[in-house]
């Protein structure tokens, strides 16, 4: 049975890849800094759990050893997001958005890579805005653009393990609930910005993971999922 390390796997988009994982017959160990919130969605799928803090990299070396019988696949969902015009923007913010989105994969590809076995693949996750600048998007926008060079170096040191990303256009996780009413118009807009016409859902996101879990021929790649939105600007 390959076992799959989802980190930010207790809610949202990790916590959905983690499901699919279990439900596709992986062996799932669900990662987040909260370790209770992990246990939750762990028991719920029977996998297992274990604490892993982006911004702490001692909680990726233990998590490591943790798992040293080895370790197939793993998805990293972390986001710190510091969305603020360029007058507010705080250094150590901007630093743990880094470190949740590249520096910590980067890390976590340090701390397994003696773990992963080599028909295994690693995915990240970087996001739209990466290609659509605008104020306010700064360091979102930047740190998902970093994501893009991160996967094609990280597959070159973690080769054959395979190294991609997947970047999500604006998709209904659960995320967005707490903008609360405001949450419709952002949906409604995002969907207006797409060629396809609506927003992204969680399972358009999910399959791309799972699909990139198991192709062979693929490594160092971003895959798009955004309905043609970072090329479309109505
Ligand atoms: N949903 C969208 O519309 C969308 C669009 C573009 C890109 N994306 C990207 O897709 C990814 C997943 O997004 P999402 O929709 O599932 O919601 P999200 O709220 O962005 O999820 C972020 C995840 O990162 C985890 N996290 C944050 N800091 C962490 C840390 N220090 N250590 C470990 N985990 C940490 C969170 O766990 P906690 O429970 O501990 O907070 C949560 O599971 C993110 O990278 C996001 O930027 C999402």
């Amino acid at each position: 049975m390959e076992r799959i390390l989802v980190i930010g796997g207790a809610r949202a988009l990790g916590a959905a890849v983690a499901r699919r994982a279990a439900k596709d017959g992986y062996d799932v160990v669900v990662g987040a800094r909260d370790l209770a919130a992990a246990e939750a969605t762990a028991r719920g799928i029977g996998a297992t759990a274990v604490r892993i803090d982006l911004q702490d990299e001692s909680t990726i070396a233990a998590a490591a050893e943790r798992l040293k019988d080895g370790v197939d696949h793993i998805v990293t969902t972390g986001s710190a997001p510091h969305d603020v015009p360029l007058p507010e923007l705080d250094r150590d913010e901007l630093l743990a958005a880094f470190t949740a989105k590249v520096a910590g994969p980067m890390l976590v590809a340090k701390h397994f890579a003696p773990l992963l076995r080599p028909t295994g693949a690693m995915v990240m996750f970087s996001g739209v805005v990466g290609w659509r600048p605008g104020p306010g998007s700064l360091v979102k926008g930047v740190t998902n653009g970093a994501v893009d060079y991160a996967v094609r170096h990280l597959a070159a040191e973690l080769a054959p393990v395979r190294v991609n990303a997947v970047s999500p256009g604006v998709v209904d996780s659960g995320a967005w609930d707490r903008l609360g009413d405001r949450k419709t118009a952002l949906l409604r807009k995002s969907a207006a910005g797409t060629f396809v016409g609506r927003h992204g859902e969680t399972d358009d996101v999910v399959d791309a993971v799972m699909w990139l879990l198991g192709a062979g021929f693929v490594s160092g790649e971003t895959i798009h999922v955004e309905g043609g939105a970072r090329h479309s600007y109505a």
